[in-house]
């Protein structure tokens, strides 16, 4: 297995704010295109470096949103979990991911007609578990057609803040067992539950959630994250990450950052099936080598929901 980080990315070309769909969006604060563009390059330039493969998704005039790839589809192994939208404005996307995983090798599988599932931007693997949120955007059956397709344990998460409508707006696994996350965004269920699985978890303050400090890539040690995250970056450093901030504005006018721009095509660090299959292949694990990503000596998590 190849373990460069693979990562999908659509430029801007037709970005804008043409419909409101979420509470971010409002057509009379329109995106500066010149400025959409620089800040996509740029991220995209801070990705490069740290290693990973971009792959580009050709841009579509009339889908503004496809920008938002980790939306696209979730990545399991060599499937690919395509997204159906909610808001009709965005499932005109649907044709063009599909197409696109098909051409690029992925398995495709669509879920049941009248289901909504929103890709990586709902779904999250932290250590063996996948983290699902759902309500605004995906519904919960989808969670447990997933959970059956894969076999793989889901916790699902109702968000209860619209302005933090897709899990990885107010959630974001570091690895396998550490996260950060906006508590405020998930009822006290939800709080429990990520509280009581993840070992670590580095809570994310209001004003920083609003500058979506929770939608970072994490690539290794790196943590890319739009700026005005401070707080955040201070307690990555300290828990041994390299975070990096970029400004990404004009996107967050659409109520997306950094993690939203992109889709993690070999599966997130933080995936425990990740680490499978690399030891199938008798690749040392990641998680065994320092250089890879940090370890703590955290307490096991106890107690079960
Ligand atoms: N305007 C897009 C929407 O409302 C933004 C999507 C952001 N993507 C994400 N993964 N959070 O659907």
């Amino acid at each position: 297995m190849n373990d460069t980080p693979r990562i999908l990315m659509c430029p801007p070309d037709y970005y804008g704010i043409q419909y409101e769909i979420n509470p971010w969006m409002n057509r009379s604060r329109p995106a500066a295109h010149a400025e959409a563009c620089r800040q996509w390059e740029q991220l995209r330039r801070i990705l490069a470096d740290t290693g990973a493969t971009i792959e580009l998704l050709e841009p579509v005039p009339g889908l503004p949103d496809l920008v938002f790839t980790a939306n696209a589809a979730m990545i399991y192994q060599q499937t690919a979990y395509l997204s159906r939208f909610r808001h009709p404005e965005r499932q005109g996307e649907e044709p063009i991911n599909a197409r696109w995983f098909s051409e690029h090798g992925y398995r495709v599988e669509r879920l049941p007609e009248g289901y909504y599932f929103e890709g990586a931007g709902d779904a999250l693997f932290c250590g063996d578990t996948l983290y699902a949120g759902y309500r605004i955007r995906t519904d919960i059956r989808s969670h447990q057609y997933i959970s059956r397709k894969t076999g793989r344990r889901v916790i699902s998460l109702e968000l209860v803040d619209p302005y933090y409508y897709h899990l990885d707006t107010c959630f974001c696994p570091l690895n396998h067992e550490a996260a950060v996350y906006y508590p405020a965004a998930f009822d006290s269920y939800g709080q429990r539950a990520l509280r009581e699985n993840i070992p670590l978890l580095v809570e994310v303050q209001p004003e920083e959630a609003r500058h979506f400090a929770c939608n970072a890539v994490v690539v290794g040690r790196r943590v890319v994250t739009n700026t005005g995250c401070a707080r955040l970056h201070q307690e990555l450093r300290r828990l041994g990450f390299e975070p990096v901030e970029t400004p990404l504005s004009e996107f967050v006018k659409a109520g997306g950052s950094a993690k939203c721009l992109t889709l993690r095509l070999d599966g997130e660090d933080a995936a425990g099936w990740r680490r499978e299959a690399k030891a199938a292949d008798s690749v040392p694990a990641g998680l065994d080598s320092p250089s890879d990503t940090p370890h703590f000596d955290v307490p096991a998590a106890d107690g079960n929901l």
